[in-house]
Parts: C-alpha cells; structure tokens; sequence
C-alpha cells in the first residue's frame, strides 16, 4: 500500500469492528482493560520508548506523529501533557485520531497532508516520530519522508521511527502465511533492518542509534488469520494482551519492531 489506499483500509477495517456480532462483548471487555492500563501492549512499548528517547514524561514537548493512523499511542502522550499535532494523507486516519482523542477528553491538532512535503517550518517540533509507517514505501521514498521528519524536528530534539524488524522471524512467518493465504489486506510492506543506509544517504552527521524490542509483540500478526472470525479474533486478542502483560519482560528482548533514533546536531 504505498499510498492512498489507506483512507479505504482504515475505512474496512472501521466496518470489520462495528455492527456488533460474536466475540463482540469480549472485544469491547478488553478495549476497556486497555484502556484502564495504558493501551494495549503494542502502545504501551511504543509509549516507553518514546518517554526513554524524550528523556522522561513528554511534558510540554512537541510531538509531531507523521503518519499518525489511529493515534492510540498519541493519546497516552497527550495524557502526560506533550502537544500533539497528528499528520495523515487520509481522511478516515483523522476523524478516528478526532474520536480516539474525544474518548478521553483531550484535543489534538489534527493536519492532512503528505508525509514528501510537509506543511511546517524547519525546526518546528521537538520529536517527530512514526510507527509503521516507512515499510510502506521503497527506499527512495522512505529517503524522502525521513528528510522531511529531520528537516520538520528542532536540532538536538529526536526523530523516532519504529519498523516492522527484518529479524522478526516470527512476525516475518506469520505475515508470509496471512499473504499465502490470501488474508493479507495490507498491500506493500517490507520489514527493515536498518535504516542507516537511508541516512548516511540524507546527511551523514546525523547521529543515529537502533534498536530492537518487541519478542512477543510478534505474534500480533496472527490477528490476520482470523479477522473474519470475530469470536475467535477476540478471543485470540485477549490471550494475546494476557500474555503480553504477564511476560512482558520477554518484549524487552528483539522481535517485532526496530527503533530508529535520529539526532539532528545542527
Ligand atoms: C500503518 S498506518 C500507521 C498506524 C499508526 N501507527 C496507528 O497507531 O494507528 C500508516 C499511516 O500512514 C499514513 N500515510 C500513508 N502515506 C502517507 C503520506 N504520504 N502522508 C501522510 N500519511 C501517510 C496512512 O494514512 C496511515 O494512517
């Protein structure tokens, strides 16, 4: 899906959750227990690396989400007082980020446009930051979205991407067995290993740290499988959370999502 397919997936997958059907009280259960715990366990990893790459709680920090989808991780950073401005290309992603916000009483600012031309200043955010979103694209265009966030974050504030990890075996597996299967309605998605090539190509002073975490977070993918299934969905999703909440610790080790830091020093 390298483009503007999205406001069509994010509207199909709308429609997947509602209409109320088996499997639908437990879902709404475990929306919220999530809720009531800081998000579900895939939001709560990403939140942590956010505080850890801001220094500590957001407070006051600008943070621009570049391709912000749902803004379910958004959110919890708003809760701890960071301005938050979410950026999509599609309409959908922006009225679910609108109610997603509503829900818990908090305002964001929400802007459409594209990711290769963004409408800020140079030097207008202290973090700019994405999930999923560059293993959508090919090189050259993930060159250029990363040019943009380096160009839009304020020097010595952080750009923080995370990635579906070429080294997620498990993740990797379950991906090729949904697309095998023909359950795969994502389109294009390519793990990453590294995005260090992209930017030693974009400015090779920048100073750039990577990571992986996420070992059971991996298993998310399965979802894909059994979306049609809404009782066995729901019921997967609950053991998934359960499961992720108990060992979490074993997230802490390589898996699901490589973390790239960019510090700009000028
Ligand atoms: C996988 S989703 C990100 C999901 C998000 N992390 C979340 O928590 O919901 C990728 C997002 O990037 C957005 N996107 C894709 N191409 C874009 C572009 N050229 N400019 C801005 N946003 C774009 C899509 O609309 C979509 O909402």
């Amino acid at each position: 899906m390298v483009s503007g397919n999205w406001d069509s997936e994010w509207k199909r997958q709308q429609g997947e959750k509602g209409g109320g059907s088996r499997g639908g009280a437990l879902a709404g259960l475990l929306a919220g227990v999530k809720g009531a715990i800081g998000g579900s366990a895939l939001t709560r990893g990403c939140c942590s690396v956010l505080r850890r790459e801001a220094g500590g709680a957001p407070t006051g920090l600008s943070m621009l989400e570049a391709g912000c989808g749902t803004s379910n991780i958004a959110v919890v950073m708003a809760g701890e007082k960071a301005r938050c401005f979410q950026f999509d290309i599609s309409d959908t992603a922006l009225e679910i980020s609108k109610e997603t916000f509503r829900k818990v009483s908090l305002e964001a600012c929400l802007i459409k446009g594209d990711l290769f031309r963004m409408p800020f200043e140079d030097a207008s955010f202290d973090i700019v930051w994405n999930v999923g979103v560059l293993e959508h694209f090919p090189k050259d265009l993930q060159d250029s979205a990363l040019r943009e966030m380096v160009r839009v974050c304020r020097p010595k504030g952080r750009v923080v991407t995370f990635n579906p990890y070429a080294r997620g075996y498990i993740y990797r597996a379950g991906k090729w067995l949904a697309e095998k299967t023909g359950r795969w309605t994502i389109g294009y998605e390519v793990p990453v290993k590294t995005l260090r090539p992209n930017l030693k190509r974009i400015d090779p002073a920048l100073k750039v740290h990577e990571y992986s975490f996420g070992f059971l977070l991996q298993f998310l993918v399965f979802k894909h499988l059994i979306r049609k299934n809404r009782a066995a969905l729901a019921v997967y999703s609950a053991l998934y959370e359960a499961v992720n909440l108990v060992l979490a610790p074993l997230n802490r080790l390589p898996g699901f999502l490589l973390v790239t830091v960019i510090e700009r020093e000028r």
